[in-house]
């Protein structure tokens, strides 16, 4: 330790005590899956070609929220959360860090703490086709979330899939169509690929098309008519669009987290 720079001495610090959140006696990490495309991986402050860097104290790290790094290591989150994860864009404030905030404020009482750990997939402009079974992203979505239990050395507990997609389904008549059985399809596979045929996945409803596409209406429906067991539905209708007119603000994807942690919480009673 004493031949650490100061400079190196803090992060390795910060290191030490995030290991040491993870691990407490009794504690359990509740482990989410971040999957979809852009509004999920976050262009909150970021609309613009690049970052603002801006963040929220909702959006704040806390050494009890991790994210699981692109090499597939737990460490401390940080916004912007799909970093090194949604390759190619430009990546911002999405709904993950509110919703692990949200989550930890209601379900840490005493000396059971709990630490949430981020699993961040989205990749941008995705239709649901670039999410069925073998294709690279479901892979890299099944492959992140079985490290990231692993990693958690027996007190991980994978609590959900969070998804928000289906705005690059709204342009073609058959995609739009298709929507449901396809949705269908990819939570049983990932059930299935997980070994957990009750995990839970909270869809977030779209509000708008990606293009102007004409079918929105027909996936909001589809995504609606989705009535497996325990696959939850939050509407993102009526939340702020920032300038660009195609992504959720800052604070919409605030509003956004809450809501899908109140979703989560209520499957809990
Ligand atoms: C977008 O970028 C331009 C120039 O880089 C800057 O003048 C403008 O204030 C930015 N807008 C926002 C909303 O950040
Ligand atoms: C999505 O699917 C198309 C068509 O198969 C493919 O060309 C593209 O690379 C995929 N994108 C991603 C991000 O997987
Ligand atoms: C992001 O979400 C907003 C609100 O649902 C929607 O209007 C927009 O089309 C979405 N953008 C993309 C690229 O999916």
């Amino acid at each position: 330790m004493a031949m650490l720079q100061p400079a190196l001495a803090l992060p390795f610090l910060l290191l030490l005590l995030t290991a040491a959140a993870a691990g407490l006696p009794g504690g359990r990490t509740l482990v989410f899956i971040l999957a979809g495309q852009s509004n999920m991986s976050g262009r909150g402050g970021a609309t613009n070609g690049t970052w603002d860097g801006i963040v929220p104290p909702e959006c704040a790290p806390s050494g009890r929220i991790l994210r699981l790094s692109p090499a597939l290591r737990w460490e401390e989150a940080r916004e912007p959360l799909h970093d090194g994860i949604d390759v190619g864009n430009v990546v911002g404030i999405g709904p993950g860090m509110p919703f692990a905030h949200a989550v930890l404020a209601a379900t840490s009482s005493g000396s059971d703490s709990v630490v949430v750990g981020l699993v961040p997939c989205a990749q941008g402009g995705t239709p649901i086709a670039n999410w069925t079974r073998g294709t690279e992203l479901y892979e890299r979505m099944v492959t992140r979330a079985r490290a990231a239990v692993a990693e958690c050395s027996g007190r991980g507990e994978l609590a959900g899939v969070l998804w928000f997609q289906g705005e690059a389904d709204t342009m073609r008549r058959e995609d739009a169509e298709l929507y449901r059985r396809r949705m269908e399809t990819l939570v049983h596979d990932v059930r299935r690929d997980l070994g957990r045929p009750d995990l839970l996945v909270i869809q977030v409803g779209i509000a708008t098309a990606q293009y102007n596409g004409k079918f929105l209406d027909v996936v909001r429906e589809a995504q609606k008519a989705v009535t497996l067991p325990n696959v939850k539905y939050v509407d993102a209708m009526g939340l702020p669009i920032a300038s660009d007119h195609t992504h959720l603000t800052m604070e919409a994807q605030i509003q956004l987290g809450n809501k899908l942690a109140k979703s989560y919480l209520g499957t809990l009673q």
